[in-house]
């Protein structure tokens, strides 16, 4: 495929297959993905990769965490909502980041994460492989943090859910951005 037309057909996934994703694909296609501009070359990142029991935990998290509403039976049924959402997700990569003390570099250094985590998503939809990059409220709770070993000072940038498409959702249109183009000359 060509660059345009990936990264134009790239969706975010929500829906997966039942089928297993091979794991050391996904580290390989890191090797590719930290080739992304980086300003002092701090390389800020780590991840983890979440599958199996481990995945089911953050399941179980998330449960507890979105167990909202004024009713016992409200509470059931958003959590349990919410337990499904993740545990039929085949692989979790988190993206973790050293979080400078510097504010000017701690900028930089998110933007070069997400350089990456671009990366790996385009790397990935070459090779059929959807995923999502979440930054929900969850990944800043002290259990989660506990249960994937992010230590203070550190930022998870994205709980990326990945897996095989089992939808591929509608493009969302974007706005034409020659109408935000200016020109001086
Ligand atoms: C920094 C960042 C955080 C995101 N966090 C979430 C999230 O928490 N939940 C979610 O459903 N989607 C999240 N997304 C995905 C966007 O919702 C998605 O990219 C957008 O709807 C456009 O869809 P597309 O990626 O298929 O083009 C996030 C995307 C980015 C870049």
């Amino acid at each position: 495929m060509k660059l345009a037309e990936l990264i134009k057909e790239r969706r975010s996934i929500q829906l997966y297959e039942d089928r297993p994703v091979d794991l050391e694909q996904l580290k390989g296609m890191l090797d590719t993905a930290v080739w992304v501009p980086n300003h002092k070359m701090t390389e800020p990142w780590r991840f983890v990769i979440v599958h199996g029991e481990s995945l089911k935990k953050v399941a179980e998290l998330n449960r507890k965490f979105s167990a909202t509403g004024s009713s016992d039976e409200d509470r059931k049924r958003s959590g349990e909502k919410a337990y499904q959402k993740i545990k039929d997700v085949p692989v979790l990569l988190m993206v973790i980041m050293d979080e400078n003390p510097d504010a000017k570099l701690r900028e930089e250094d998110y933007a070069a994460t997400s350089c990456l985590i671009q990366n790996f998503s385009l790397l990935a939809w070459e090779q059929g492989i959807g995923m999502i990059w979440k930054t929900g409220a969850l990944t800043t709770q002290a259990n989660f943090r506990e249960l994937i070993g992010v230590k203070r000072g550190e930022k998870v940038v994205g709980m990326v859910q990945i897996g095989y498409p089992a939808k591929v959702p509608k493009a969302r249109n974007r706005t034409d951005v020659q109408k935000r183009i200016e020109e001086l000359n």
